[in-house]
């Protein structure tokens, strides 16, 4: 006998911005490069950039605070709160717990996950299940990063890439049936972890003073093997999970990927046989903000009213790691 598991929608999406836009032009007067330069190989045009006493948690709580009013919940409602990061305030205590308390949602379970920029799927999953499972009832997801605090701005090859932000997303489960979050999927492969990550600050590397004078609390990246995986692993998650609930591309009303650059996303789409009006990008404005990024499109999309009830939504993302994940949502 097949069980039959409650729906879960999403009930209130939101995100939040820093006000500080930082051009092209404004980076080529830091670093070596050029507003063509970024353009063309990017698609980002401009980013924003928290300001130093904005961290992670304020951001997150921003965006919370607009996911909570769209959804029209209580927030004492809320019993479970999922942050995804990867630039936390700091180790510890979580970034969920400092979100828990200023936005006074009372002692909830709260914790940190960390996948990179497939965070925001990896909390939307995993939030989702935790509300199937009957243990919690109103779940509150955040993807935020504050991706300046990590940028070497004497590494061109990485910091025209990345910008900051926050998105958030009120889960509950629904009475209707055959909508909402269909199902999730998610990987990751560890064996060669050098490809996009910050050597310095962690155990294995504690901070001193050789790791400051050598920038090993930067992002450091491979941006020729990150990019041919992306488009590889991308295309892969979204096939697996379309045949998984017996849909084809066609059946795709929109697409929503990880925003990190254009041409990984047009290289995504061109193996997919998806056309680009069916793709809803936001990376020319504000670059790849990492664990914030698909809520950020998600939340645009949706206010945008380019997502209508009925319609079957695709979320993709890879991300350090690597890490990689897909949700499927028949819009209820
Ligand atoms: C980083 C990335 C844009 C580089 O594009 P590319 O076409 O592969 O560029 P290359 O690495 O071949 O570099 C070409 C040249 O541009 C130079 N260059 C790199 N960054 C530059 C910049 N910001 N401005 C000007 N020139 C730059 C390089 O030094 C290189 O010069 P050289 O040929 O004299 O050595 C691209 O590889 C990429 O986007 N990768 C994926 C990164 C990503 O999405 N990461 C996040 C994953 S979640």
């Amino acid at each position: 006998m097949s069980q039959v598991f409650p729906s879960v929608i999403i009930t209130g999406t939101g995100s939040y911005l820093p006000k500080n836009v930082v051009t092209n032009d404004d980076l080529a007067k830091i670093v070596d490069t050029s507003d063509e330069w970024i353009r063309s190989r990017s698609g980002i045009h401009e980013r924003r950039f928290a300001e130093k006493d904005e961290a992670t948690s304020h951001m997150a709580t921003a965006a919370a605070e607009k996911a909570i009013t769209a959804a029209g919940i209580d927030r004492e409602e809320i019993d479970l709160l999922i942050v995804a990061t990867m630039t936390p305030d700091m180790p510890f205590p979580s970034t969920a717990c400092l979100v828990q308390s200023q936005l006074g949602l009372g002692n909830i379970t709260a914790f940190d996950l960390q996948a990179a920029c497939s965070g925001f799927i990896y909390a939307l999953n995993t939030g989702s299940n935790m509300l199937r499972s009957g243990a919690y009832k109103k779940v509150l997801i955040i993807g935020a990063d504050k991706m300046s605090s990590i940028l070497d701005f004497e590494d061109r090859s990485t910091c025209v890439l990345f910008g900051d932000g926050a998105s958030a997303a009120v889960l509950e489960i629904s009475e209707e049936t055959n909508c909402g979050i269909l199902g999730g999927t998610a990987g990751s492969d560890g064996s060669n972890p050098n490809l996009l990550y910050q050597p310095a600050g962690g155990s294995a590397q504690p901070a001193s003073l050789k790791s400051v004078e050598s920038r090993e609390h930067f992002i450091r990246m491979n941006g020729k093997e990150i990019f041919k995986q992306a488009v590889r692993v991308m295309g892969q998650v979204s096939t697996d999970i379309l045949n998984c609930y017996d849909y084809e591309t066609e059946h795709i009303d929109l697409l929503i990927p990880h925003q990190a650059n254009m041409r990984i996303i047009e290289s995504l789409a061109k193996r997919m046989r998806l056309p680009m009006e069916k793709l809803h990008n936001n990376l020319d404005r504000y670059g790849n903000t990492s664990g914030a990024s698909v809520g950020l499109a998600l939340d645009e999309a949706f206010r945008n009213g380019r997502i209508k009830s009925g319609e079957l939504v695709l979320l993709v993302a890879f991300g350090a790691g690597l890490t990689w994940g897909a949700t499927l949502i028949k819009w209820h």
